[in-house]
């Protein structure tokens, strides 16, 4: 078996046990490193403060060498926060109104890119299988080609693809379209976002589709296939199942006294809709006088990109949205939204997940997102809860068991809302039945070992995330 190369801007570096972080794809991916041998590159997190990018730090754990490459303070700010941040993230979540490009962002980008590809050269074996994962390396491959390398290489979007008029905005689109053509394996989240993708090959002739999952552009044929991501959904309901033995839990429960929960957890991201959910939550406490002191919203929103500009606006809006909220509706006895801007340790998010009456997930635009199929993995199969799902994230194409919503509907998010707080138990069961076995089936290993199979040569093209 050839060893497994891992890239990606964070790396998930494991305990002084040697355990992983908590994190499906953390597990995952360490377990397939594990058992083929291998590296996983990426930035160190931290960054330098001279001009001038330092050095790699490499570190042996088993059978596992971590490269830990450190960034100046310039890359950060032009190659993550800039170019990657402000640019990629915006555009494949269809906010060209947030998307700010700068010539030096896209240099820097290029640039960072450039880098790794040297640091990590030197390392590569000739029969290494090479995995890049996300938009900050699209340009990876191109580089290492550059090199010389004749590897298998793999590319996993985690975000969603665009269509071809949102991603022609990009004045740089063409060089990105020529980085994801450089790969052996493009994987994409959804059928939607890899049929954005072939629409943006054809549009301006940039290349054309062979059929069979094949496509050939800038002189290479390559594969672009849908791969959704997953949970490790067996450890995940366990962790739920045995989630009583955490006092905070026990605490959570007490502090309930009764009232329904509904749950949202999410980065705290303009990508995921938390204002809009908010209005939503109010709207059906307005409409519905009987929930008033009957009902808790806990929106847990740890902090993120706090360097990027739209990121600060984003944390005062929604902080401001919850106080006018809570504000307006409180009782002196009853606080409608619990708002928590701090991350929650897996186990004990297990045991909210399963507490809560509704798990609300409803981004704007989302790749997959796991909140809702953790929600599902979490729920007690003889009283489980309901899953009110955006029709914009791509866990929609697979959690046919969900109520599916518009976000940007309020009238439509708060109706589910009340209709999901009802629900019989029958149906409630019914639906988590329909949604439960494809999770257990096409948990995070199953999403890893077939994309490495793909990548390998030997995967199937696929066709629908859902077979009927
Ligand atoms: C998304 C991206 C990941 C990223 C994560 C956290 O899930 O797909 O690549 O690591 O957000 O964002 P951050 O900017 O903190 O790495």
């Amino acid at each position: 078996m050839s060893r497994l190369v891992v890239i990606s801007n964070r790396v998930p570096l494991p305990d002084k046990s040697g355990a992983a972080p908590a994190g499906g794809l953390a597990v995952a991916l360490q377990a397939a490193l594990e058992e083929r041998g291998g590296i996983w590159m990426g930035w160190s997190g931290k960054s330098t403060s001279g001009r001038e990018t330092s050095g790699i730090d490499i570190r042996e754990q088993g059978k596992i060498t971590y490269a830990l490459v450190d960034l100046s303070r310039k890359d950060v700010e032009e190659y993550y926060a800039g170019f990657a941040n402000r640019v990629l993230w915006p555009l494949c979540h269809y906010r060209l109104d947030l998307t700010d490009y700068a010539r030096k962002d896209m240099a820097g980008y290029f640039r960072v890119n450039r880098l790794f590809a040297q640091q990590l050269a030197p390392l590569i074996k000739p029969d290494d299988v090479i995995w890049v994962h996300d938009y900050h390396l699209i340009p990876l491959a191109a580089e290492l080609r550059q090199m010389g390398l004749k590897n298998r290489i793999g590319f996993f979007l985690h975000i969603p693809w665009p269509p071809a008029d949102v991603l022609f905005t990009l004045p740089v689109h063409e060089t990105i379209m020529r980085g994801l053509a450089s790969y052996d394996l493009v994987g994409f989240q959804t059928r939607h976002d890899a049929e954005n993708f072939a629409g943006c090959l054809k549009r301006e002739g940039i290349g054309k589709e062979l059929g069979q999952g094949l496509f050939e552009a800038y002189g290479h044929v390559f594969r672009a296939d849908v791969f959704p991501i997953s949970i490790e959904t067996a450890a995940f309901a366990e962790a739920a199942r045995t989630s009583r033995r955490h006092a905070l839990v026990g605490r959570m429960r007490q502090s309930l006294a009764g009232r329904d929960l509904i749950i949202g957890v999410d980065r705290l991201d303009y990508s995921k809709g938390i204002t809009n959910r908010i209005e939503a939550f109010e709207r059906f406490i307005v409409n519905n006088p009987d929930s008033r002191g009957r009902v808790t919203f806990l929106q847990v929103t740890p902090k993120s990109r706090s360097e990027v500009p739209e990121y600060g606006d984003m944390q005062r809006m929604v902080a401001e949205l919850a106080g006018r909220v809570n504000g307006a509706l409180s009782t002196v006895d009853w606080t409608p939204i619990r708002y928590v801007n701090r991350s929650i340790g897996r186990s004990v998010l297990a045991g909210l997940y399963r507490m809560a009456q509704v798990g609300l997930v409803t981004p704007l635009r989302d790749g997959m997102n796991l909140v809702a199929k953790e929600y599902v993995a979490a729920q007690d199969p003889e009283n489980p809860g309901v899953l009110i799902l955006s029709r914009f994230a791509g866990a929609a194409r697979e959690l046919d068991g969900a109520l599916l919503v518009n976000p940007y509907d309020t009238d439509a998010v708060s109706d589910a809302i009340a209709r999901a707080l009802s629900m019989p138990i029958e149906a409630r069961r019914e639906r988590w039945n329909q949604m439960m076995p494809h999770l257990l089936e096409n948990d995070v290993s199953h999403w890893c070992e077939s994309f490495l199979k793909a990548l390998a040569g030997h995967g199937e093209t696929k066709g629908d995330e859902r077979p009927a």
